[in-house]
């Protein structure tokens, strides 16, 4: 079935629809738009408005005369503050009178193919008409001369909705937006289980899940970033809903500052869904003229399992978030010397260090923190974005040159919304960090954020970090931001716009990466902030890959990185192998399976490869060829998760070509036990009638039969370990964090 949108004869019944999944809106009796179905795709295209049901109840409040009709138990599209309905709104307006009641009525509507851009804001495209349907529905409080354009984006292939909102005052004087998220949705049931992806610094993105009951559920951020706390993206779905099949809708948030998202079941278990920028510490000054315009939430409904609503998001967001050169290329291999040296280096060193990489064969060489201004601990120099000559006496171009004519390409750290007091740039513009004057205002690793409100702000960081990439032919550069925000305000703006500041902060953050990517379309962007702190689908519009946490011991990457393949594609998945005994967690994790668990992501060192044995620099050269071989494979292929570390000892997960001829499975332990029982891990993926051959890395021949992909399914692949410590590694034997990668190839095809 095609992707289509029905519209009743009388404007009323609006029926978006592709097949796969239905969404249906309708006019209510008192104008208002009503949420009428989403889920599953249904044929009949219209016809839905006596689904709305109005039934008398005690202690409803009603906006019509004589009439039993409640906004209190309908389903709503984008429910106002301060009428009959008591829930949680999308919209909360306080208007020049004081008063906070609005009355949105439905009137009118455009249909069109695509997709449209949000101006200064991240959304996903489309690149050509036929993708996506976009229709807006147009809603106006005419008393109030406003005018509200709700968006929804429906592609043509999978379950996929965009959403947001825009608001436009049309009347004389300046209104505050209280409220205004990018989505809302009431479900008629609330027989749902929440997935929240939730944690800490160095232990983001874990799996948590709940039953939803009647009153709030929610996860949000008020740290001015997405934050490693909460991430943007939540999965609602029936308790019976696996891996592999059942209902589930995820609600993803193309937004990296503050953000809210919340379920409210009310008491005829109703559901309300609503999405957007926190409303704490949020108010918008609308002036006559103007439009504010919402972040997107990107919603997938699916029926067919957690695997497929993230493989869904894994697709579009690598192929219509991600933009630009490296979107559809697999992601160099780099030596990052953070935790080799931390700010204990010079040129020399880092020579050596990137030579020994190079005779690995890594490809690019990444300068972290350190290599600027007063830099020589986190005290000082953040703010001044030149080469400190003690260090790299030929500056970063001349390093980049070195680096070039040995064959590694060159990238380099910068943390630009950030200052330290101790840095030139604080002394020439002290009052251009974000701080109530007159105040103490906190530190975060003893700095500070600049106001990146301010245009003039932007403008002087631009023009340093232009002054270096002008000169050095930069590959890479990893954008750090190591605090979260407080004191948010601004000398800027006046007292009745503070509100602001928060989201213009983001919107600032957004409109230098833009220019720098206009300006330096092929240098590859990894967004970082202490590690997993905005790692978000805003960030990835810029950015197509992401540090994904500080702890980078192989042993916690498995739950992080698998934590974060529910919303993100593997290509996104900053991930890397470093030292023993681990910086984080002083853990020795074998290198096989730091390299086993890093190559489910972008691939690269954090460590001095020189300080290891001439034997561990040979797994190193063959792991470094492996992933050369396999990285297309491993970040674009179809991923899908098969034993979660979340629940298990033993863990896994793999990915599948688009073709099915090619797959690779990563199979992870963490302790080991004696004389365990079988174990037959049962793939995905494969097609039930090729026949395939597996190897583990090294080419070693797993066995001689080729099963067919509808055996290894269903009967699995054999992994029972009866003893433990089965994996020889320069003459040792591992038994915890003990792993295997198999490589199924199809047999060539008669
Ligand atoms: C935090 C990052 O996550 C680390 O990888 C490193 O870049 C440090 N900042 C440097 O200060």
């Amino acid at each position: 079935m095609s992707l289509n949108v029905y519209i009743s004869n009388d404007n009323k019944v609006f029926h978006m629809t592709n097949g796969t999944i239905s969404y249906i809106m309708g006019v209510l009796p008192n104008g208002h738009l009503g949420q009428l179905y989403y889920g599953t795709g249904i044929q009949n295209p219209q016809d839905f408005q006596e689904t709305v049901e109005i039934l008398p109840r005690p202690m409803t409040s009603c906006p019509i005369e004589n009439e039993w009709f409640s906004l209190e138990h309908v389903h709503q599209e984008y429910p106002v503050y301060g009428n009959s309905d008591f829930r949680q709104p999308a919209l909360a307006i306080r208007h020049p009178d004081g008063s906070t009641v609005s009355d949105f009525k439905v009137c009118g509507f455009d249909l069109f193919d695509g997709k449209p851009h949000l101006e200064g804001l991240p959304a996903v495209y489309t690149e050509s008409g036929d993708e996506a349907k976009t229709l807006t529905i147009h809603l106006a409080d005419e008393k109030k001369q406003l005018e509200l354009d709700l968006f929804y984006s429906m592609f043509k292939e999978g379950g996929i909705l965009t959403r947001s909102a825009s608001l436009t005052n049309r009347g004389e004087k300046p209104v505050a937006i209280e409220t205004m998220m990018s989505l809302s949705v009431d479900l008629p049931d609330s027989d749902y289980q929440w997935l929240q992806f939730s944690g800490a610094w160095g232990r983001e993105r874990e799996l948590k899940i709940r039953s939803l009951e009647q009153g709030i559920t929610s996860i949000g951020s008020r740290r001015g970033h997405s934050s490693h706390n909460h991430n943007p993206f939540v999965i609602i779905k029936r308790p019976y809903t696996n891996e592999d099949d059942g209902e589930a809708i995820g609600f993803s948030l193309v937004y990296s500052g503050n953000f809210l998202i919340q379920a409210e079941t009310d008491t005829y278990n109703n559901l309300r869904i609503v999405a957007g920028i926190h409303p704490d510490g949020f108010e918008w000054k609308l002036n006559p003229g103007q439009t504010f315009q919402t972040p997107e939430c990107v919603s997938v409904y699916t029926q067919k399992g957690l695997n497929s609503l993230s493989q869904t998001y894994h697709k579009l967001y690598q192929k219509r978030l991600t933009r630009g050169y490296w979107r559809d290329r697999p992601r160099p291999i780099l030596n990052n010397n953070w935790e080799a040296t931390a700010f204990d280096f010079n040129e020399d060193r880092l020579i050596e260090i990137a030579k020994t990489a190079q005779n690995c064969g890594c490809e690019l060489f990444v300068l972290d923190d350190g290599w600027f201004g007063a830099r020589r601990n986190d005290k000082a120099g953040l703010g001044d974005w030149k080469a400190n000559r003690d260090l790299l006496p030929n500056g970063i171009e001349g390093l980049c040159r070195r680096m070039n004519e040995m064959g590694m390409e060159f990238g380099l750290w910068f943390e630009p919304e950030m200052v330290n007091k101790d840095s030139d740039f604080y002394r020439s513009h002290p009052d251009w960090i974000l701080e109530v004057p007159d105040r103490p205002g906190c530190h975060g690793r003893n700095q500070y954020v600049l106001d990146f409100t301010r245009k003039e702000v932007i403008d002087a960081i631009y023009d340093q970090m232009t002054e270096i990439l002008d000169k050095a032919p930069l590959a890479y550069i990893k954008w750090d931001m190591n605090r979260s925000i407080t004191e948010a305000y601004s000398r800027a703006l006046p007292a009745d716009q503070q509100g602001e500041v928060f989201h213009r902060y983001i919107l600032g953050v957004y409109s230098l990466y833009e220019r720098l990517i206009q300006r330096y379309p092929k240098i590859l962007f990894e967004s970082c902030a202490s590690g997993g702190g905005r790692f978000d689908p805003g960030m990835l519009y810029y950015a197509p890959q992401a540090w994904c946490s500080d702890d980078s011991d192989g042993a916690e990457r498995i739950r992080i990185q698998y934590g974060t393949s529910y919303g993100y594609p593997i290509s996104s998945i900053g991930a890397h192998v470093s030292e023993i005994p681990n910086q984080q967690v002083y853990r020795n994790v074998p290198l096989h399976t730091r390299a086993n668990v890093a190559c489910f992501g972008t691939f690269g060192y954090e460590l001095d490869l020189g300080n290891l044995s001439a034997q561990e620099l040979d797994q190193v050269k063959s792991q470094v060829q492996f992933m050369k071989e396999y990285r297309n494979l491993l970040q674009f292929g179809t991923f899908y998760r098969l034993k979660s570390p979340f629940e298990n000892n033993i863990s896994a997960w793999m990915v599948v070509s688009d073709d099915r001829t090619q797959a690779i499975v990563g199979w992870y332990r963490t302790l080991s036990h004696v004389n365990q029982p079988f174990e037959h891990l049962k793939l995905k993926g494969l097609d039930p009638k090729m026949r395939y051959t597996i190897e583990t890395v090294g080419k070693h021949k797993y066995t001689n039969r080729h099963p067919y992909g509808d055996e290894l399914m269903h009967f699995g692949l054999i992994t029972s370990d009866g003893l433990s410590g089965q994996v020889m590694e320069n003459d040792k034997y591992y038994g915890d964090f003990d792993s295997r990668l198999f490589i199924i190839n199809a047999e060539s095809v008669q």
